[in-house]
């Protein structure tokens, strides 16, 4: 396969017929739409305008002359398989028509018309003596899988706002709609909850951080800091919404919760003073299941989230839970006695079962990480798979669940390339080998997760970030049998443009390779600071 006439889209779409001709944007378009979506037209028209120098035209279709050259932008009832997120696009040399069922496939739309412009439509500023024109063509296009994520870490690294924001356009860009924002850790809390300000006051601030990974004893002396308010997460939220990306908070517990503790001690076995983790790694000390002032500082807590987030999905964590501190503790091994508990394996599901009642009762869905599943848990939270417990998995489908994959192997983005090149990061596959095809329709698609323990800058994110996440917004979308990775790679060269044009980072194609003799060794490195990209 070769790129052919400089289609180059990415994710590859399900189906494009190229025709002759080629339309011609100019000053005189128009741009028609239904009423409803006046308001991506105007999206569409801004788009187009910084680098064009076209102001053009916005009407609804009900104006349309019939000698006009025009976009057109129309919604149809869903009558074949576009589902929720299609869309087709009919390029003829006198009209573009992007037709969906419903505003998000209207918004794809337009992100593939991006992508069929030179992608010096990309830059902010006017190109006066470029030719603006777009192949004719059919194009029907719709998603693999509903759930295409992108995880950002900033509990380790804060980057605020703006850095946010720009990582949500490339996501639009790419079609991805989940961003999970991992905002508390043992190494930071990242978001004001104004019942309990000292989770910001405290919480959100450590003195240092370790350097040159897990194992080193060396630590940078810098302090770092910095938390959202609840009006720049609205702000965020405003962002994501405008670019149908859900966004979905993640308040990690009952592990991972040293900046918790650090904040109020008393939620904690010991009870004794804490200061907000400086180290990577887990630690022993998580919150304590015997104490009812915890559940209800949860529940406080996470009634301030429903009421912020309109996502109606809450991820709770649950990975990585240390024991230890439960089996020493009289106040947790109370509870085990009084529920009738078998071992403090079956306190975590106990602690998880009452976060789950409780968010139920307020209309939520439910994430959590694999590590937390157990066949006496409560309810059919979504499940995040990223290491361990295939096994688990398996017969969670099985039994109905619904499962989202973040295997550690592919989808961690803070890896090296060397441990995850770009390649084998392609080649992951979401649904699991030995799975009935009667249940592959329960995984409901994939996420790539940035962890952000070696990510102070945006330089450094940026850079482990693309290529890969490129990779999996094609993963996420396009049909198996389309993928190709020699194909993906001619069209990422063009892709790349657009990032060059936005000053954006990436690892570039030398650097993604990888080395298979190296990389049975990474294995024993995943814990140590990665080089490169800045
Ligand atoms: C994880 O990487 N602890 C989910
Ligand atoms: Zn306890």
């Amino acid at each position: 396969m070769s790129s052919i006439q400089n289609i180059n889209i990415i994710p590859e779409p399900v189906s494009l017929e190229i025709s002759t001709g080629k339309f011609i944007l100019t000053e005189g378009t128009r741009i028609y739409s239904d009423h409803e979506l006046v308001k991506l037209s105007e999206y569409l028209k801004n788009l187009l305008l910084p680098t064009t120098g076209f102001s053009l035209i916005v009407k609804e279709t009900k104006e349309k002359k019939s000698n006009d050259i025009s976009i057109n932008l129309n919604l149809v009832d869903n009558k074949g398989q576009l589902g929720f997120e299609g869309y087709t696009i009919e390029i003829s040399v006198k009209d573009i028509c992007i037709i969906a069922p419903n505003q998000v496939g209207i918004f794809y739309g337009i992100q593939t018309l991006r992508q069929l412009l030179p992608p010096e439509v990309n830059k902010s500023s006017i190109d006066e003596n470029r030719e603006w024109q777009i192949p004719c063509l059919k194009l029907e296009d719709f998603p693999r899988f509903s759930w295409r994520g992108y995880m950002l870490d900033e509990a380790r690294h804060f980057h605020g706002k703006e850095i946010v924001k720009k990582m949500l356009d490339m996501m639009a860009l790419l079609k991805l709609n989940k961003f999970h924002w991992h905002l508390t850790d043992d190494q930071g809390w990242r978001i004001e909850i104004k019942k309990y300000p000292k989770l910001t006051e405290i919480g959100s601030k450590r003195e240092e951080t370790q350097v040159g990974g897990r194992f080193s004893k060396k630590r940078d002396e810098i302090p770092h800091s910095g938390y959202y308010s609840q009006k720049d997460i609205q702000e965020i939220i405003e962002h994501a919404r405008d670019r149908f990306i859900k966004v979905i908070p993640e308040i990690d517990i009952p592990g991972h919760t040293r900046a918790i503790l650090a904040s109020y001690p008393d939620l904690s076995c010991k009870g004794y003073p804490f200061r907000v983790s400086t180290h990577w790694g887990f630690h022993k000390d998580v919150l304590c299941v015997g104490k009812e002032k915890v559940f209800e500082f949860i529940q406080n807590v996470l009634k301030e989230i429903i009421d912020l987030f309109p996502s109606n999905i809450v991820h709770i964590g649950g990975d990585e839970v240390l024991t230890r501190r439960w089996k020493e503790c009289p106040y947790c091994q109370l509870r085990l006695e009084k529920e009738g508990l078998k071992n403090v394996k079956e306190l975590q599901t106990y602690f998880t079962n009452r976060v789950i009642a409780f968010l139920n009762t307020y209309g939520q869905e439910i994430i959590i990480w694999n590590d937390s599943l157990n066949k006496n848990l409560k309810g059919k939270p979504i499940c995040q798979y990223w290491f361990r417990g295939m096994k688990d998995v398996l017969e969670y489908l099985k039994k109905g669940g619904a499962v989202i994959m973040s295997d550690f192997r592919y989808t961690y983005l803070d890896h090296s390339y060397t441990f995850t090149p770009l390649k084998l990061a392609y080649n992951f596959e979401p649904i699991p080998k030995k799975l009935d095809e009667r249940y592959h329709k329960q995984v409901l698609g994939l996420e790539a997760l940035m962890w952000g323990e070696y990510i102070p800058n945006i330089k450094r994110l940026e850079w482990q970030t693309f290529p890969r996440l490129i990779a999996f917004a094609e993963i996420g979308w396009t049909p198996k049998f389309k993928k190709n990775f020699n194909f993906f790679q001619e069209r990422l060269k063009f892709f790349l443009k657009k990032l060059d044009i936005n000053g954006i980072n990436y690892a570039d194609l030398r650097e993604v390779k990888g080395n298979i003799f190296k990389r049975p060794f990474k294995v024993f490195t995943l814990a140590t600071e990665e080089k490169g990209g800045t």
